[in-house]
């Protein structure tokens, strides 16, 4: 499929999802949204992708939020279905049944940070700046940022990045928790692939059912959580890649896991 605003490409198991409408520094508007949206949805019925990785065009942003021109005039009604588009395509990332990693190589703002945290996890360039703008344009964060940020690093932390608005860098945000590595800028797409290769060469299915239970079980009390996670334990062994792993183990060679 062809998108006007994001770059698809995708070998070995592992897409690479860019967006590309680097003249707003990749700004979320409408039809972005929209085409992300569908991107995801197909990426995550494609059976030959593995893992995806999501970056920003250009060297200077990942994404640099919600698109300003475009909210400048919207009405309370249209603002709360731009917010809630936004949430639809955070919570379709969520879903995934594939790991998504971020990749933030620049300015990664408002929606540009809600659209990291939608992700499994988030490598940084050592360039890149994070933060909610929002309450500087006399908003807050819509898709996701508030309940994703205090959830992901605390509220107290989280109330002080979306309170003043401040960015922080990368080190600060992976001293937080924000990001798990600071990478130097020419080397980050190179550990995303990296990383998403080691992800694809193991047992796919167990890495979608632990993506699976370490998300809905953060929902959950404790002891639903050990329950789910029992539940799809014991599913896994009905799967061939339980059989397969297993056997390549006891007989001293490398598995070949088919994903079934
Ligand atoms: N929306 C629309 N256009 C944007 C944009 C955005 N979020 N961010 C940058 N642009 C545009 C600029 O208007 C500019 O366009 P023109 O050349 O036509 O003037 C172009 O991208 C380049 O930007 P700058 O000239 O401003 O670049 P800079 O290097 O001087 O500054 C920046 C970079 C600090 C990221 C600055 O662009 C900026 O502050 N951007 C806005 C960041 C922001 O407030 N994001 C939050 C948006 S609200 C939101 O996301 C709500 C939500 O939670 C859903």
């Amino acid at each position: 499929m062809d998108y006007k605003n994001l770059i698809i490409e995708a070998a070995n198991g592992i897409a690479v999802l860019t967006v590309n409408s680097p003249k707003t520094l990749n700004a979320l508007n409408g039809e972005v949204l929209g085409e992300l949206e569908s991107a995801f949805y197909e990426l995550n019925r494609n059976d030959a992708v593995k893992a995806v990785i999501v970056t920003g065009a250009g060297d200077k942003a990942f994404v640099a939020g919600a698109d300003i021109k475009e909210m400048a005039s919207m009405s309370a009604y249209e603002g709360h279905q731009f917010g809630l588009k936004g949430q639809r395509v955070m919570m379709l990332i969520e879903k995934m049944t594939k790991p998504v990693i971020a990749a933030v190589n620049g300015y990664a703002l408002g929606g540009g940070l809600e659209l990291a945290l939608a992700c499994d996890f988030i490598y940084a360039s050592s360039k890149a700046k994070l933060g909610f703008p929002e309450v500087t344009l006399g908003i807050m964060p819509g898709f996701g940022g508030t309940q994703n940020l205090a959830r992901l690093i605390g509220p107290n932390r989280a109330n002080e990045l979306i309170f003043t608005g401040r960015m922080i860098d990368a080190e600060k945000a992976c001293a937080w928790g924000i990001v798990n590595e600071v990478i130097a800028p020419e080397e980050l797409m190179a550990k995303a692939r990296d990383t998403a290769a080691a992800i694809t060469g193991v047992g796919t299915l167990g890495v979608s059912y632990a993506k699976n239970a370490i998300a809905n079980g953060l929902n959950m009390t404790k002891e639903d959580g050990f329950r789910y996670e029992a539940s799809l334990f014991g599913v896994l062994f009905a799967t061939k890649d339980q059989k397969e792993g297993m056997s390549a183990f006891v007989d001293k060679r490398k598995a070949a896991f088919t994903g079934k």
